[in-house]
């Protein structure tokens, strides 16, 4: 069933981590994120970690935060099963981008693996340039790099 439009989208709390940490398969399927929603996240960067709630539950959130030199830094972003391709993504980028902004960001930036063609398509659709960063986790371990500057609109080239 697709989730129910009419979300709404409000500071996220550690009640919040936990809903989400039990139905964790729901927004990462089989990878195992768990131990990235860190409590620290909600407590001290509570202005641009956000949810969207809606009568059946948590259908997506971001979790960010920005830097002392102006990025607005995306740590995690997830959208629930039923509620994918509703906008909703975008809608929680939105947020964030304006949380982010009334905090002193000027850029926007997050991280992925290099197989997550999904957040590599959504986050271009958003307007994020693509990067691939060689040893940015280490070693041996590339990601690639989005970036984009704000205000961020609503680009839909
Ligand atoms: C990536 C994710 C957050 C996108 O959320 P969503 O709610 O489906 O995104 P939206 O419906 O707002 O889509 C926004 C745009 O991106 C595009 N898009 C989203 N996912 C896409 C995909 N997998 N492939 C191609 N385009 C995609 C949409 O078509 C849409 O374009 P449009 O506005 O021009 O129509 C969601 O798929 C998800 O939670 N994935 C699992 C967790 C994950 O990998 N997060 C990213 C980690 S960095």
């Amino acid at each position: 069933m697709i989730a129910a439009m009419g979300s709404q989208i409000t500071s996220a709390g550690t009640a919040d981590l936990h809903q989400v940490l039990a139905d964790h398969h729901r927004y990462w399927g089989e990878r195992d994120l768990r131990s990235l929603h860190r409590p620290e996240l909600v407590h001290e960067f509570g202005e641009t970690c956000l949810v969207a709630r809606a009568e059946d539950g948590i259908h997506g959130y971001v979790l960010g935060f920005v830097t002392p030199t102006g990025t607005g830094y995306v740590h995690l972003i997830a959208t629930r099963d039923d509620a994918r391709g509703t906008g909703l993504g975008r809608r929680l980028y939105a947020a964030f981008a304006e949380a982010a902004h009334r905090h002193g960001a000027l850029r926007l930036k997050a991280i992925t693996s290099l197989g997550n063609t999904g957040s590599i398509a959504f986050h271009r659709r958003l307007g994020f340039d693509a990067e691939i960063v060689d040893d940015y986790n280490g070693p041996g371990q590339a990601v690639v790099v989005f970036h984009r500057v704000l205000p961020f609109d609503a680009v839909q080239p």
